[in-house]
């Protein structure tokens, strides 16, 4: 089902395993990429081989020139009107891998919204010069609602949401989801793991979307670490209860350091405060991962975090092989360029070649 066949109110009120039937094309490749509800295991698996492959053949001079003659023909727009570093610059950097084109607005002051123009209106603009729109913005649910006006429209190019308000980050999940299977490659993979996401729960949007993405997985247990104020959200924890998913609650990183394979560390969302300085009040050091803790913590255990850091993580534990959090970083531009290589349909390209 394509989002022509539904009507904007209809779809607005679904839940989101209901809106990811929409999203995909036939073949089971996305089309509009909103939500890690849209990708299972098998998707998650596809993507994960088709980013190492991608990752192995930009190691030489003619596995570059190779790749980079798959999409010359196509063109992003990057519409990032939220601060951002390693998202836009790893959007950036995936196209360029596959030889697209690129066109960025990343302030609305440079842009006909200064003269009042609606985000609906500027969408639908980019959609006429580009071939896909690569969107971050603080607007929940605004990724959404373009994408369905995109499919309805005569030029009906893919959205892919680099982060929208509160609500979802799919691609960074899916990073997220690489790296872990990277990390756990030779530890039966990710089945079975603990994965303790720590920090602002509340309003960070990769957990929110790394949560639901790790559901595809076998007996993954999910600890969540947070002040009372900013404890995950009942919707997510929705998510875990339908799927089964056994998950704990709590306030005290240290305790759990042990039995963690992975921990997931995240900022205070200081953004989101309703009134300024309200999360300064929040006692968060007992929330930074301590030096002290890596004793504690299993020898082949992942640090992570999707970054910006503040204090939640010391630069002394920078250089300990468990950090990850700069290699899951780097991770997102291969599973990027996975990513959009699957929307415009050149991964079979990318298998046969690699395969030759
Ligand atoms: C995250 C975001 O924008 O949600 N950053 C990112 O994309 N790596 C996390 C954050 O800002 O804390």
């Amino acid at each position: 089902m394509a989002l022509t066949d539904i009507s904007w109110e209809e779809f607005h009120q679904l839940d989101p395993v209901a809106k990811s039937r929409h999203l995909n094309q036939d073949d089971g490749r996305p089309f509009h990429t909103l939500m890690t509800q849209q990708f299972d295991r098998k998707a998650l698996d596809t993507l994960g081989d088709l980013a190492t492959r991608i990752r192995f053949l930009a190691k030489t001079k003619e596995g570059m020139t190779f790749l980079s003659g798959l999409l010359p023909h196509r063109r992003a727009m990057l519409y990032f009107t939220q601060p951002s570093t390693r998202t836009f610059l790893s959007f950036c950097t995936a196209c360029e891998i596959l030889g697209m084109r690129m066109g960025t607005v990343r302030d609305t002051a440079t842009s006909s919204e200064r003269k009042g123009e609606t985000q609906d209106d500027s969408v639908r603009t980019f959609s006429s010069y580009f071939d896909c729109v690569i969107m971050r913005t603080q607007v929940g649910g605004l990724a959404e609602r373009m994408a369905w006006v995109l499919s309805n429209s005569e030029r009906p190019v893919p959205i892919i949401n680099a982060g929208s308000g509160k609500d979802q980050h799919p691609t960074q999940a899916l990073l997220d989801v690489y790296t872990l299977q990277r990390s756990f490659e030779a530890r039966g993979g990710i089945d079975g793991k603990t994965v303790v996401f720590v920090g602002d729960l509340l309003r960070g949007r990769t957990v929110r979307s790394l949560s639901a993405l790790l559901t595809n997985y076998e007996g993954v247990r999910q600890v969540f670490i947070a002040p009372p104020e900013l404890q995950v959200a009942d919707d997510v924890l929705a998510i875990l209860d339908a799927r089964g998913v056994s998950y704990e609650l709590g306030d005290d990183l240290e305790v759990v350091v042990p039995g963690a394979d992975a921990i997931y560390m995240t900022r205070v969302q200081d953004e989101w405060d309703a009134e300024k300085g309200e999360s300064a009040k929040i006692d968060i050091e007992r929330y930074w991962f301590q030096e002290a803790y890596l004793e504690h913590l299993k020898p082949d255990a992942v640090i992570m975090h999707p970054l910006p850091r503040r204090h939640e993580i010391p630069h002394s534990i920078d250089n300990d092989p468990r950090a990850m959090y700069w290699r899951q970083m780097r991770n997102g531009m291969w599973i990027r360029a996975a990513l959009i290589a699957r929307i415009f349909g050149c991964d079979g390209e990318i298998d046969a070649y690699s395969e030759a």
